[in-house]
């Protein structure tokens, strides 16, 4: 363990929440199985850590990605993006604590940036603005907060997680589409197929009317589906109005 490497908050969260995070080496010597590498550094591998706390696996399992990826494409900037978009889109993470959700989405997305940044430097190119804010995008869209032995975000709400599934990809794919497809964690849990594109939409509320109640009118919802987007513009969440 490193000297100033933080694992305990404090004494009260551990007992609440067995809140103990795990050292760098640990993280690092874990990822490292093999068998485990091979698979988890893979950028199509979806790995989803119930229990994230600040991110600490997830972090070491990007920038293996992303290292395979310079390492894959040294010359070509466009591709790394793709790609490392891509890599970073296929990590999940649950979380009960608020604060920790926060401390994980910024430090995944500083580990993307950071690298991006010095693999763009040797290019003598600088990172891209609609790159950067796709990062940011999916990754606070991919990090939940939420009970994930209840299934249920803190208020009672359903856990969704967004699948960002390539559209094609050939050995010269340089620009991959990809299309947005909200699962809830329930959805997961039962192996449910969901329509590509789909935008989860909650089951309203019913009430129980009493015999002589009047029966309220009610309006159909709008329902929506993501369309199919350049992976580097997903930040834009573009989706269009469906007939329900
Ligand atoms: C032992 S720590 C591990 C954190 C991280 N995986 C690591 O290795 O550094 C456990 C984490 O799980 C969170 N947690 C506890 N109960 C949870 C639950 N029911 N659903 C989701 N997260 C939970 C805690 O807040 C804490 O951040």
């Amino acid at each position: 363990m490193s000297g100033n490497e933080r694992l305990i908050k404090s004494k009260k969260r551990v007992q609440q929440h067995g809140e103990v995070f795990t050292p760098k080496e640990i993280v690092d010597a874990m990822v490292s199985l093999p068998g485990l590498n091979e698979s988890i550094v893979q950028y199509s591998t979806m790995v989803l850590e119930p229990s994230v706390g600040e991110g600490a696996f997830l972090i070491n399992i990007l920038e293996r990605r992303l290292q395979l990826l310079a390492d894959k494409f040294p010359e070509d900037l466009v591709k790394f993006e793709n790609f490392a978009l891509l890599a970073i889109s296929s990590l999940y993470g649950i979380e009960l604590l608020e604060d920790n959700v926060k401390k994980c989405v910024i430090n995944l997305y500083v580990a993307f940036f950071d690298f991006y940044k010095n693999f763009a430097a040797k290019l003598n190119k600088a990172p891209k603005a609609n790159v950067l804010e796709s990062a940011k995008t999916i990754t606070a869209i991919n990090i939940v907060q939420g009970d994930f032995l209840k299934r249920t975000k803190n208020d009672g709400r359903q856990i969704v997680l967004s699948e960002w599934n390539p559209l094609q990809i050939k050995r010269n794919t340089k620009h991959i589409k990809v299309i947005r497809t909200e699962y809830t964690l329930e959805d997961i849990y039962h192996n449910i197929k969901i329509e590509p594109g789909t935008v989860y939409t909650p089951v309203p509320e019913t009430k129980q009317l009493g015999l002589f109640d009047d029966q309220p009118d009610v309006l159909p919802l709008p329902v929506y589906r993501y369309l199919p987007v350049n992976i580097v513009d997903v930040y834009k969440q573009e989706m269009e109005e469906i007939d329900s």
